[in-house]
């Protein structure tokens, strides 16, 4: 199944704002971290529901635009937005359609590891940053998190999970520093009683705990040199 096919049902049956919903504990913190200026333009990749870009346009960015490859992902984004300065577009992360030193940040929240060729995508974000942009990658699917390992069972998509140091070398390999990385816990996900479980797919709460206070989505941030 394509990308299309993939994320056009999850959009047509509202999955886009359950993980507008999810993604939000930790993606609002990633958020906040990025120094963004006003009059910034920002490439939101696999933008979904457009939620990253609302949030920004609330710091003052210039112009957002959302890329998703999933058309009816963007027109459900656009849908949820009258603000003439956003848009959102039809894309694939091999290809974006931007010049070169064209934006000021790129942002991704749980999409960039379904790039078919992630070293691809990443120098292609390097490409369309102007010198000192940065790229602020955030993924919940990634070794460490052994949490997420079956979760490709899942997805028609392939996934490509990479380790933390993984993160940082592909970074590296297509021409971007790499500024800083961290874990980003999930402080507001309710996690019950030991006697609960099991509950949402955890066997315990210690694994639950793990999952999310412990592990959390992993965050890379990439500068432009
Ligand atoms: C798990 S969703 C995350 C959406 C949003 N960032 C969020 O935090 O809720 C991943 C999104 O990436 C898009 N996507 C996946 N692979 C893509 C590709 N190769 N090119 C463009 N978009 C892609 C999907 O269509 C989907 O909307």
């Amino acid at each position: 199944m394509s990308v299309r096919e993939e994320f056009d049902d999850w959009a047509a049956s509202g999955r886009d704002k359950g993980m507008e919903e999810r993604h939000w504990h930790t993606a609002k913190h990633v958020l906040a971290r990025m120094p963004v200026e006003e009059s910034d333009a920002v490439l939101d990749l696999g933008t979904g529901s457009g939620y990253a870009l609302r949030a920004l346009r609330e710091r003052g960015i210039g112009r957002g635009y959302g890329l998703d490859g999933s058309p009816e992902m963007t027109r459900n984004a656009r849908a949820y937005t009258d603000d003439p300065d956003v848009g959102y577009v039809v894309g694939d992360f091999g290809d974006l359609p931007f010049a070169d030193d064209s934006l000021d940040h790129v942002f991704s929240m749980e999409a960039f590891y379904y790039a078919a060729d992630p070293l691809e995508t990443l120098e292609e974000v390097r490409r369309v940053l102007r010198p000192g942009g940065t790229f602020y990658c955030a993924v919940n699917y990634y070794e460490e998190n052994v949490h997420s390992h079956d979760w490709q069972a899942d997805i028609s998509v392939e996934m490509t999970r990479w380790s933390r140091a993984e993160y940082r070398e592909n970074f590296r390999a297509a021409g971007l520093h790499v500024a800083e990385q961290d874990t980003v816990a999930d402080r507001d996900i309710e996690i019950p009683d030991a006697a609960a479980f099991p509950h949402e797919g955890f066997e315990s709460r210690e694994a639950m705990v793990d999952r999310y206070r412990r592990w959390g989505t992993l965050l890379t941030v990439g500068v432009a040199p």
